[in-house]
């Protein structure tokens, strides 16, 4: 049986204030056996995993660089995210390949890093709406999924969304059909790699527009184990449905 999990990333949205979302959502979920990923900025990370320690809400940071320390202005290492209580990390989301350029080399990188520090990394892919309409997706996610995902995948170190980037953010959601070819195609490229104990153990995720009222029907595909959500994650509102969808 794998794991179930449902992420909010909450992106450059919130400051102090906004950790009461915390509070209110672990008060409307109560005790689940779900997995459940708050990932809030990199400045609320350590408020955030001490208003989530009496909770099940574990916290994620939502990109860390892929060397251990030195002269790089801005950003922060796997190690530094796990200092402040953090378990997991996104990795590859696709603003990140967009506005910052990362390549598949630079994200395998930045998991090996995320391992070294003992985070989970959830690992993004996805194909941009040009290739979706130029029917390369599955080629898409093989080339991202053989340049990101290094050797040593595990059960536990590893979780994948797979996020079409033309669903991100624009309410438009791929049909079930399209969801489970995806998620079922991620499946067999994991087992031929991997094997099928590893490959079957690693949770799958959907990202995309996922909401309180699309959430049951998404979450039927087989091999999909959860989802990463955006603008849904912020409120603890519309997060919780979804959670309780799962
Ligand atoms: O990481 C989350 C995804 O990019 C989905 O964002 O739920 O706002 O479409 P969204």
């Amino acid at each position: 049986m794998r794991r179930k999990l449902a992420a909010g990333n909450w992106k450059m949205n919130g400051t102090g204030a906004a950790l009461e979302e915390l509070d209110e959502l672990s008060r409307m979920i109560g005790t689940t056996a779900l997995q459940v990923v708050i990932c809030p900025p990199a400045p609320l990370l350590y408020r955030a995993c001490e208003a989530a320690q009496d909770s099940i809400i574990a916290i994620g940071g939502q990109d860390c660089h892929s060397a251990a320390a030195g002269a790089h202005t801005g950003d922060i290492s796997a190690a530094m995210i796990a200092d402040t209580g953090a378990q997991y990390v996104i990795l590859g989301h696709s603003e990140r390949r967009a506005d910052h350029h990362e390549s598949d080399a630079d994200i395998h990188a930045k998991v090996k890093a995320a391992w070294a520090a003992e985070l989970t990394a959830i690992l993004c892919i996805g194909e941009t709406a040009e290739q979706q309409q130029s029917g390369t997706t599955l080629e898409i996610l093989a080339t991202q999924l053989a340049g990101s995902l290094p050797d040593a995948v595990s059960a536990t170190n590893t979780v994948i969304a797979y996020e079409p980037v033309w669903a991100i953010g624009t309410g438009k959601v791929p049909s079930l059909e399209q969801i489970a070819e995806t998620h079922d195609f991620i499946r067999d490229t994991l087992i031929t790699r991997f094997g099928e104990t590893t490959g079957n153990a690693v949770p799958l995720l959907y990202g995309g527009s996922v909401k309180p009222d699309n959430a049951e029907t998404i979450f039927r595909a087989e091999n999909v184990d959860g989802a990463l959500v955006g603008g849904a994650s912020l409120k603890a509102s519309d997060f919780a449905p979804i959670i309780a969808a799962l």
